[in-house]
């Protein structure tokens, strides 16, 4: 499964990007907004960081401003993702910007019968949101599984990328149910590699192996 981090904060995915673990950045208005920074400066930074796809939402509603926008973002880097919502008019950006050959992640998907429309429309990733849904009690694991069922059935090539990731469940449970891409935060990130288990028995093998007096350099 590919990480990709969900964040607008430089900061982070530099640090993150050193590890070689990570495949891409998504980005939205409100990560945006967060960074405090301009939107398409930001964008141009992060896609340096990377070579793996950046997402970059639009905010127009009607499809030919939304292409309009997007022409715009793709203009920052090669690696721009164009991010649409999951509507009527985001689905036929999302046919004209994928048929023209750019990466497109439908955003927004809170169901399968959304997801079979995003494939259809040639979607290169489709974000369905786990943790919103869990916020509603609605098991939002359900919905990876039901897209991966569907997407195989068929044979779409539109790759799921889990979003909306809040714990290292998550991560889990979407690395389980199949998900090509998993969007995380920095945070839960960084927590996926922590045992207190790998921490107490560092600790053990240190002070055992300072007894010996030795040094490997
Ligand atoms: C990523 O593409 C989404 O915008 C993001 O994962 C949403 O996460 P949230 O529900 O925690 O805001």
């Amino acid at each position: 499964m590919k990480f990709f981090v969900d964040t607008a904060d430089t900061n982070e995915i530099r640090e993150l990007a050193a590890t070689g673990l990570i495949d891409g950045v998504t980005t939205n208005p409100s990560l945006i907004v967060k960074s405090g920074r301009d939107f398409k400066e930001v964008i141009a930074e992060i896609c340096e960081l990377t070579d793996g796809p950046v997402s970059a939402e639009v905010t127009a509603l009607e499809a030919d401003a939304m292409v309009a926008e997007a022409r715009e973002l793709v203009k920052i880097a090669k690696n721009v993702c164009i991010k649409l919502p999951l509507t009527i008019d985001g689905l036929k950006a999302c046919k004209i910007l994928t048929d023209e050959g750019y990466m497109v992640n439908v955003t927004l998907c809170f169901s399968a019968n959304q997801a079979l429309l995003a494939a259809k429309a040639g979607a290169t990733f489709i974000s369905p949101f786990i943790g919103r849904l869990d916020d509603m009690n609605i098991d939002g694991m359900e919905l990876i599984e039901d897209i991966r069922i569907i997407y195989d059935n068929y044979g779409f090539e539109t790759e799921i990328l889990a979003a909306s990731i809040r714990t290292a469940n998550h991560v889990k449970q979407s690395a389980m149910a199949g998900s090509d891409v998993a969007t995380i935060p920095p945070s839960v990130i960084k927590g996926l590699a922590k045992h207190p288990l790998t921490d107490k028995g560092l600790e053990a093998f240190l002070a055992d192996w300072a007894k010996t007096g030795q040094s490997i350099l």
